[in-house]
């Protein structure tokens, strides 16, 4: 089929490529392929197959936003085409031409879409504006529940912490480094041979002591559940499942035999409601010995990967008897129907009570209802840093929000050089973890020089004092589809020199984000768009409509908070996050051209269910005429609110013209009190800065602090 976006010279999406984010023409080449794959060594700028395929994508121009879905799990091939048109008819005769129509000004991306097989719904979203087209697309395929904080904060993976001793150890030397770190992962060399839900007992003697021993500093654990079974009689969860009669098989009916890390392998056919169910009940306790409720879940190979098969995938006339379909029908969704069950298992271990946590390599659309994705076996190498923003970008617009790379690249060596920047531009994007291979050397962060260290100790402790804002950002997420991380395109969407920008990106509408991405480069050119933008880590400003080359020197990533936006940070950082959920807040209030600001605040346990019974709180703050007001806005009804410890320590005004001569605080029920504040004028780049220290208030009292 044939879908042209008229008028419009960019589209966005369709990953997962290691590609640009605006696609690119297809041209003569291959068109890009969606077609979940195990790729070794992917290479980049290239519109081949990896992991992940959403058939999802949206065009953007002055005009506005439109999007497409294209439901259907086979294998798909998208071939893209930007043509100078006049009107629709020639742009169909056109694409096929492809002949280019002299200097008529009119535009269009002309698509072209082709599935082998299945069946075919085509979504179409009309927008007007790409916020609109993020939640038309999220209420047809879901919104990725909101995640529990941990998942937000900084993990430590390798293949493969080696055993017990090594696992604590990491961990103790993250305090010793005064590093925060929320989680730390088993590869799966921690299992009896590759036998899921099993521990090697030399190793890890005593899992749940050890997870324990975690838990106390507010850590967590997650473990590597592969969708390959080991074919051992003797393996119960082989034998339990070959004695249900739950695996794919193979055209003639014989249980598939496949090769992947245990050996010779049986695939789960997850298309099957009984298969379903017994693997969700193997996630409670009783069963998965060794795991308690700070175990949370990886699944890795879900493509699925077969050494011995086709392209390291399964043959496409596989059976999945549970729908009695060929597995080419629903090639693409195999890895879906894995982590969905798998979050559904963590729900019913605890009776759901507690968020989940999942990590998938494959994923189909509205994968993001169940779980977070990485972009696979990335490379030690600057391009691959340099790609995974606009990897990120492309998944995060098509609906898969929770989203990141393997900091430091999984295959080869980081220098001191590009870990620390990598760290710098991870503590940005959604799902912040190192992970490497295992005939890498060791990397964790105190083993590079002190400068290095101090690098990376800085950008994962900026990333914790930003949660606040990540986790209000992912409760907005569930309700209304805006993805966290977001191209400039969104926020500004008439502007057009921000429709091409790959490198850059904002966190939010609040915080604008230019990594450096180059070996050696200590400067970034960075394109700010109308308004004004100040430095997270000087005092400095700027005003857009500009491009300015900014200074980078190592220790440093561009971060700028946008005038007439309010950022809540929490600066006390600790151990993990847990530690500091009831810790004060500092609002960062950045006053735009007109002099005012706006913000929210979502707050509440971190990490139940309750959420969804009305237990949060929702904070709405604002600064206008000379008056910060902070007021929950939800839920309603007061006395189903969560109720938090958290104090309000510290408001910081940026931009203010002139020093006030007095601060007073009215609280609800109490009184007016003064406030302390201490000023700093402007001048040039600079720009002023006004510190209110101990307003001393719970952060859910409503507030109204006035300058005079
Ligand atoms: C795959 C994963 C990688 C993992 C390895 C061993 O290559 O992508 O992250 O470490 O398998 O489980």
């Amino acid at each position: 089929m044939d879908i042209a976006f008229i008028n419009s010279k960019h589209v966005y999406g369709i990953p997962e490529h290691a590609d640009t984010f605006a696609l690119k023409d297809t041209g003569s080449g291959d068109p890009y392929r969606l077609y979940n794959l195990d790729v070794f060594e992917y290479e980049l700028n290239n519109p081949m197959a990896l992991y992940a395929s959403i058939p999802f994508m949206i065009s953007h121009s002055q005009h506005g936003s439109a999007g497409v879905f294209w439901h259907n799990a086979a294998e798909t091939w998208v071939d893209v085409k930007h043509l100078p048109t006049t009107d629709v008819v020639s742009s169909i005769t056109g694409f096929f031409s492809g002949g280019s129509r002299g200097s008529d000004p009119a535009q269009q991306v002309s698509t072209h879409w082709m599935s082998e097989a299945g069946i075919i719904d085509l979504f179409v979203m009309a927008g007007p504006q790409p916020m609109d087209v993020f939640r038309q697309y999220a209420i047809i395929t879901g919104t990725t529940n909101l995640p529990p904080l941990f998942s937000l904060a900084y993990h430590q993976c390798r293949w493969n912490y080696n055993d017990q001793d090594d696992v604590l150890t990491v961990d103790q030397n993250f305090d010793k480094h005064d590093i925060p770190m929320d989680v730390m992962w088993l590869d799966i060399e921690h299992t009896d041979g590759k036998r899921y839900f099993t521990w090697d007992e030399h190793k890890f003697p005593d899992p749940v002591a050890m997870t324990n021993q975690l838990a106390s500093k507010g850590r967590k654990l997650v473990t590597i559940v592969d969708p390959h079974i080991k074919r051992d009689p003797n393996y119960f969860f082989y034998k339990e499942n070959r004695d249900l009669d739950h695996y794919i098989k193979t055209k003639d009916g014989q249980e598939f035999d496949g090769w992947c890390w245990p050996g010779s392998s049986s695939y789960l056919d997850m298309t099957n409601p009984s298969a379903r169910k017994h693997y969700m009940e193997t996630f409670s306790l009783d069963r998965y010995k060794g795991s308690t409720l700070d175990t949370f879940t990886w699944n890795d190979m879900n493509e699925p990967s077969v050494f011995n098969g086709p392209e390291v995938t399964m043959q496409k006339d596989c059976l999945h008897p549970g729908l009695g379909v060929e597995h080419r029908e629903i090639h693409n969704a195999n890895g879906m129907l894995f982590h969905a069950s798998t979050y559904e298992g963590l729900l019913m271990r605890s009776n759901y009570q507690l968020r989940p946590f999942v990590l998938t390599r494959a994923a189909y659309a509205g994968s993001q209802r169940s779980t977070a994705i990485w972009t696979g076996d990335n490379t030690a190498e600057w391009g691959h840093l340099k790609i995974s923003v606009p990897m990120i970008l492309s998944l995060s617009v098509s609906g898969m929000t929770h989203v990141g790379a393997d900091i430091g690249g999984f295959f080869g060596n980081p220098d001191g050089a590009l870990l620390a920047r990598w760290y710098q531009t991870a503590a940005y994007t959604p799902f912040m973890r190192t992970h490497s291979h295992l005939d890498t050397k060791r990397r964790e962060p105190w083993l590079f020089d002190r400068h290095t260290l101090s690098v990376i100790r800085r950008a994962i402790r900026d990333r914790y004092r930003l949660l606040p804002l990540w986790y209000t950002l992912f409760w907005e997420n569930e309700r209304t589809g805006a993805p966290p991380m977001r191209p400039l395109w969104s926020e500004f969407p008439k502007d057009e020199t921000t429709f091409g920008l790959e490198y850059e990106f904002m966190v939010g509408s609040r915080l604008l984000v230019a990594p450096v991405l180059d070996s050696d480069a200590t400067t970034v050119s960075v394109y700010f768009p109308e308004g004004l933008w100040y430095d997270t880590h000087d005092n400095s400003v700027y005003q857009g409509p500009d491009t300015q080359t900014v200074p980078a020197p190592p220790e440093k990533i561009p971060v700028y908070q946008r005038g007439g936006s309010i950022v809540a940070r929490k600066e006390r950082v600790r151990r993990s996050s847990a530690l500091m959920r009831d810790d004060p807040y500092t609002l960062i209030v950045a006053l735009g051209t007109d002099g005012t600001a706006q913000g929210t605040l979502y707050i509440d346990d971190e990490h139940t269910m309750d959420y969804r019974k009305g237990k949060y709180l929702y904070i709405l703050l604002s600064y206008s005429g000379s008056q910060l007001v902070g007021k929950v806005l939800e839920p309603s009804v007061p006395d189903s609110r969560y109720v938090t410890k958290s104090w309000l320590e510290r408001v910081v005004i940026v931009g203010l013209n002139d020093q006030p001569s007095k601060i007073t605080m009215v609280t609800k029920g109490g009184g007016q009190v003064s406030l302390e504040g201490s000023f700093s004028k402007g001048s040039g780049r600079t720009s002023s800065r006004l510190i209110i220290r101990k307003p001393d208030i719970n952060i859910a009292q409503e507030f109204t602090i006035s300058l005079h």
